[in-house]
């Protein structure tokens, strides 16, 4: 069983963290887009919108106060446009390099094709309710549930066997009271550590912070409830009988072929 491991440590681990790291899969697809002369803006982000790993490097830098001149920048397409194509492709270029680095640190691609595979779907099934309930711009919401669980990375990245106690709490015990529990903290703050620390809009971090919160006080947070509800769908904690568990339902076919879809184009899994 997990060795518990100080808060102190853990939030350090945050604050450190420079680059998330991204599945084989979609670094060969990469590779493949940055390395054909013909490639144009639309290819490159149709691979980048999937992967948390780049998203968040490039949504953290477009908030720079270089690019962003005070202006938070909440889509990704936008984000690319603000930084350019030429420094977006060096930005996913040094990403991979680091990437290399990353690897020794032994995360198991397993590990980080669950949380990748979770934080589509969640991205998916939000921007659907999005849409349906005119809640939001569609693809802010898309991009802040791709990010929700960044924190997790710290864990994985600093507790060896955090995999395992995720797949061993499955359905029996909340995540984040069990990581609270263990480490004193949980992955929403770590999530929120780096989400300050890279400069993501506030709206995201807020997001990161609060995402497993009981709502209470922030009912009319349009943001954080449709991530709330994506995630519990998932999780089999939402109330069966709310509108979102209605629309999602309805949708559970079609956001799962999505993501097969994706799976099979960047050609994971
Ligand atoms: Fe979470
Ligand atoms: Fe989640």
């Amino acid at each position: 069983m997990t060795n518990a491991m100080p808060r102190e440590q853990l939030i350090n681990r945050a604050s450190e963290i420079k680059v998330i790291p991204t599945l084989g899969g979609v670094v060969d697809k990469v590779f493949t887009v940055l390395g054909n002369n013909n490639s144009s803006f639309n290819d490159l982000s149709d691979v980048v919108k999937y992967d948390q790993a780049i998203s968040s490097k490039i949504i953290s830098i477009a908030n720079s106060a270089y690019y962003s001149r005070g202006i938070e920048i909440f889509n990704l397409q936008r984000a690319m446009l603000t930084i350019g194509f030429e420094e977006v492709r060096s930005i996913v270029s040094c990403l991979l390099l680091m990437e290399g680095m990353i690897k020794m640190l032994k995360l198991k691609e397993a590990d980080l094709l669950a949380l990748w595979k979770h934080s589509v779907e969640v991205a998916y099934a939000a921007r659907i309710l999005s849409e349906h309930l005119l809640v939001e711009d569609p693809q802010k919401v898309y991009t802040a549930s791709l990010l929700h669980d960044i924190g997790k990375i710290v864990f994985y990245l600093a507790v060896p066997d955090y995999g395992e106690m995720l797949r061993e709490i499955k359905n029996t015990a909340d995540t984040v009271t069990v990581e609270r529990e263990r480490f004193g903290i949980d992955h929403q703050e770590t999530g929120y550590i780096i989400a300050v620390k890279w400069k993501f809009p506030h709206d995201f971090a807020r997001v990161i912070r609060r995402h497993h919160g009981d709502l209470g006080d922030n009912q009319q947070d349009g943001l954080l409830r449709l991530v709330n509800a994506s995630d519990r769908f998932f999780t089999r904690t939402l109330n069966s009988h709310s509108k979102e568990a209605f629309i999602l339902d309805k949708e559970r076919n079609a956001i799962a072929f999505e993501v097969e879809k994706i799976m099979k184009f960047l050609q994971l899994g």
